[in-house]
């Protein structure tokens, strides 16, 4: 039972398919840690853009990698995690679509990948860790005991994108949402370093059609021995 509690859960898919939701729920059922790594990148492309870098510059890249802090912690209520940035908290500032496009951009670069994908195997040391994102089954923890691809249409995922953001106070356009959301499936899936694509062995889901608790109950079905934890 301790060794079902120490398992590595992963769950990718492109964005606005509903997995930070779905992540952070699945987390509490099964009171692992949830790991966001979209936040992650989210941040280095922030830090990168304040700091005028140009990625090309293999060399200034790579020194501001190493002097990169990303600390995350669970945030209260509904909200997403709490992300800091070298001391200051970030939560706010990543969560715009064009820092998530920024964050697209610099995630092809490789010592960006090396670097964060370090953070994250360190992150889940402990195991017991719900991870979200894109290369979390292939790339990141190829042998994680759970792994799930969380799908969902284009428009569906727009139509969600924009209720988000009205919540925010925001004035989304929908057809410029679904098209940021096509372009970064295109950059994020045909970019030559840990593409975005399920993992041989994953569970595909498709929430076009599902609420955010049915897809975790199905999640929590596929898992095994979470009967045997009791906890459902
Ligand atoms: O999940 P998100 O929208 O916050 O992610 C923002 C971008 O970060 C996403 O378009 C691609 C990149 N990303 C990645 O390359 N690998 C991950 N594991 C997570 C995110």
């Amino acid at each position: 039972m301790a060794a079902e509690k120490k398992a590595v859960v992963t769950i990718d898919g492109p964005s606005g398919a509903g997995k930070s939701t779905i992540s952070r729920l699945l987390a509490a059922r099964l009171g692992y840690t949830y790991l966001d790594t979209g936040a992650m990148y989210r941040a280095v492309g922030l830090h990168v853009r304040r700091a005028g870098i140009d990625p090309e510059d293999a060399e200034a890249l790579e020194a501001a990698l190493d002097k990169l802090e990303i600390e995350l912690s669970p945030a209260e209520g509904d909200d997403d995690v709490r992300v800091r940035l070298n001391g200051e908290d970030v939560s706010a500032a990543i969560r715009t679509p064009k820092m998530g496009l920024e964050a697209s951009r610099i995630s092809a670069y490789p010592q960006v990948r090396r670097r964060l994908t370090e953070l994250q195997r360190l992150m889940a040391a402990q195991g017991g860790l719900v991870a979200e994102g894109r290369d979390m089954g292939t790339v990141v923890f190829p042998g994680a005991q759970h792994k799930f691809y969380l799908d969902a249409s284009p428009e569906e995922r727009a139509r969600r994108r924009c209720e988000q953001l009205r919540q925010r106070g925001d004035e989304p356009d929908y057809q410029e949402i679904l098209a940021q959301i096509i372009r970064r499936d295109q950059d994020d899936s045909q970019r030559a370093l840990a593409p975005l694509r399920p993992a041989d062995d994953a569970v595909i889901v498709d929430s076009s059609q599902m609420g955010p608790e049915a897809v975790v109950d199905f999640m929590l079905a596929n898992i095994d021995g979470f009967a045997m934890l009791g906890e459902n």
